[in-house]
């Protein structure tokens, strides 16, 4: 009842529901313009009003008697470091970041890059930006230089902002280097690059472009806060899409500000005061959104982790982090889960830790798989939340409204529409399906507050990718059905995103990298199903036929998979290629990449009517026999 009552409210009466939520907030100017359609028909919230998200996620705190709270613990087990940082402490920490960009030539609305590890300045340049209105842009540390690069090229950020290195469990990353490669590569060259030496690396720098970050802010005044509109930019983050270019989805800081800190209670059920724990990367959405701005704009405490589930020391990392700081709730991708079920199957580890503090897992990032979900209930003894969300809403579509009314958990499902998301399920044609119908999820607009306004530098990609699909909606390119008791179950995606250890990436991309190869003729990449990571890109090559001898072959798989951990990083995760004779295809010359891959997962399909030549499956069945 509760639940409904609170999510009727939000559709029937959004701009009362969502103003109510706003005045949870300290406005300099509390907006009078709740919801507004800009003149290519997109939803604004909050467009007229003032605020400073860093205002709100410190200094506020600091000014409401939690100066001498933690803010931020940052544990680094791959470096044996531990620091707290007090909500007065961090506050400083931003303002002389600011001030430092500030110095730098940094001014509102322009662009600052972020490529740096899971370590405090991580967070504090974040908040910096936001302190002065520069509109940052954090690329996740495990892309290779020529993503950078190309996020250089989209963003043209005026700074970018890095460090000497990164620590991979024992290896060390050198971040510089990947940096100078992708300044080389880009067209748009920053002006400056700040670089944090870690004494585990020391970089090199070019005087002409590099400066050392600790001797800016040696010299750094501390920035206050700029008042921005509602509808200025916080931040720009980018995802895979269908092609290779990505996509810059642009947050703006009101709806983003109002949304987050509403779902701190009523998705989270957290209190100011609590310790609240994202296991994520900054690089991704979910860092953004929980590890940041989230549980300070909530006045919690929240955690930089630099380590990993297992390897840092081992499969009780985790739980060793919950017991040590009192953690309440901890929200990470399904997938660490499956990496310590692997060590650690029966939960000891977890037995060695004091585990009380810890209320509720919540997991996003690809589905809870039911036999993790059974697994993290069964050995840890408190309810597990599966919550489904996309860097483009920047906070849960679908979710158990834990804060709201506890509504049964179902296996399988990520439970129940987040108040403001009118969730549908179309067919092809967009007529709405009945319940248990498998088909297209798209949200009735307009999008509650923080979901993307628009793409970076592509005035109409917004509209071309999302919403000309099925007019009136916002098309969220994931497939699945909502059963007998309004219950949501994504099941995956219907474009070629694949999801690789809670990571999204486009196979679309890869295989426009596979195809520069000289010797490949065509290709496909399909997302195969792993137990650890979810899925694992699995690369269909066919070759020019110049190359016929075995040895040959095998060289040009080994370049292949070169080539992608190079242009696209590591954590593609591109390892596997097989070379087939031909790809299966429709009559119109379309690859039938699904097919492929029901076949590589070993699912039943049903074998498609518009199929050239169906003998061309045969190759790839011998392939998973
Ligand atoms: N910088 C540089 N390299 C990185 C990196 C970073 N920040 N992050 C990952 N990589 C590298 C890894 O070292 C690995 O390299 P390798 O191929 O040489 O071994 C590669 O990218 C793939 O990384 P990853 O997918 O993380 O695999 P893994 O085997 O190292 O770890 C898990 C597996 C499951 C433990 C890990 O993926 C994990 O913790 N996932 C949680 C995901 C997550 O937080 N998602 C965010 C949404 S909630
Ligand atoms: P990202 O934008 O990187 O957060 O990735 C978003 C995509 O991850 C979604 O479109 C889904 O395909 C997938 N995803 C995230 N969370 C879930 C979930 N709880 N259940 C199913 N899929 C999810």
């Amino acid at each position: 009842m509760l639940y409904q009552h609170e999510f009727d409210q939000s559709i029937e009466n959004a701009k009362k529901f969502w103003a109510d939520k706003a005045q949870q907030l300290s406005w300099y100017k509390y907006p009078e313009d709740i919801l507004s359609v800009d003149s290519k028909g997109i939803h604004h919230w909050f467009a007229d009003g003032e605020m400073n998200t860093s205002y709100l996620a410190l200094d506020y705190h600091v000014e409401n008697g939690r100066a001498d709270q933690p803010a931020l613990i940052y544990d680094s087990p791959v470096t044996g470091d531990k620091k707290t940082f007090t909500y007065a402490e961090l506050r400083d920490e931003v303002a002389l970041c600011a001030g430092m960009l500030t110095q730098l030539g940094v001014v509102k609305g322009d662009r600052v890059v972020i490529y740096l590890p899971m370590i405090p300045e991580a967070a504090i340049s974040m908040l910096a930006c936001a302190r002065i209105g520069a509109i940052h842009s954090v690329v996740f540390g495990g892309f290779a230089s020529p993503e950078l690069a190309v996020r250089l090229n989209d963003a043209t950020p005026k700074v970018i902002l890095t460090t000497s290195c990164g620590i991979e469990v024992k290896r060390i990353i050198e971040y510089k280097p990947l940096v100078d490669e992708a300044i080389r590569l880009a067209t748009h060259k920053p002006a400056t690059c700040v670089v944090l030496q870690r004494p585990q690396a020391l970089a090199t720098l070019d005087p002409s472009r590099d400066v050392d970050w600790h001797e800016q802010i040696k010299a750094a005044v501390p920035a206050d806060c700029v008042p921005l509109k509602g509808s200025d930019p916080l931040y720009i983050l980018y995802t895979s899409g269908t092609t290779g270019k990505p996509k810059g989805v642009v947050r703006e800081n009101g709806g983003h500000a109002v949304a987050l800190k509403y779902s701190m209670t009523a998705i989270y059920d957290m209190k100011p005061g609590d310790v609240y724990w994202a296991a994520s990367d900054v690089g991704w959405i979910v860092g953004h959104s929980y590890t940041v701005y989230a549980p300070l704009l909530h006045g919690c405490t929240t955690i930089i982790y630099e380590g990993k589930p297992v390897m840092t020391p081992d499969a009780g990392a985790f739980w060793r982090v919950i017991s040590e700081y009192k953690v309440k709730a901890l929200f990470t991708a399904p997938t660490a889960f499956r990496a310590i079920r692997k060590e650690d199957p029966d939960g000891k580890l977890a037995k060695q830790y004091d585990l009380t503090s810890l209320t509720t897992i919540f997991a996003a990032g690809e589905r809870l798989d039911p036999p993790t979900y059974e697994w993290l209930s069964d050995t840890y003894k408190v309810p597990v939340i599966d919550h489904w969300w996309q860097t483009e809403t920047g906070w849960a579509i679908s979710s158990n409204l834990w804060g709201v009314e506890k509504l049964p958990i179902k296996s399988g499902s990520s439970t129940k529409p987040v108040p403001g998301f009118d969730i549908q399920i179309l067919d092809e044609k967009g007529q709405q399906l009945p319940p248990n119908t498998q088909g297209f999820i798209a949200i009735k607009l307009p999008l509650p507050p923080s979901c993307l306004t628009s793409i970076w530098g592509d005035e109409d990609r917004l509209k071309t990718s999302y919403l000309d699909h099925y007019p009136g909606y916002f098309n969220t390119g994931d497939g699945g059905y909502i059963d007998e008791d309004g219950y949501l179950f994504v099941m995956g995606r219907v474009d070629d995103v694949i999801n690789v250890a809670g990571h999204r990436l486009s196979t679309g991309e890869m295989e426009e990298i596979l195809g520069k190869h000289p010797a490949v003729a065509e290709c496909a990449v399909v997302g195969r199903k792993d137990e650890l990571k979810g899925q694992l890109p699995t690369g269909f090559v066919v070759l020019k036929n110049t190359i016929d001898n075995a040895n040959d072959q095998s060289l040009v798989i080994e370049q292949l998979i070169q080539m992608v951990r190079q242009e696209i990083g590591a954590v593609a995760a591109f390892k596997e290629a097989y070379i087939v004779n031909r790809l299966p295809k429709t009559r119109s010359g379309k690859i039938l990449r699904k097919t492929i891959r029901c076949i590589a997962d070993g699912e039943a399909y049903p074998l498609p009517s518009t199929i050239d030549d169906p003998s061309s499956l045969d190759e790839i069945k011998v392939l998973f026999k």
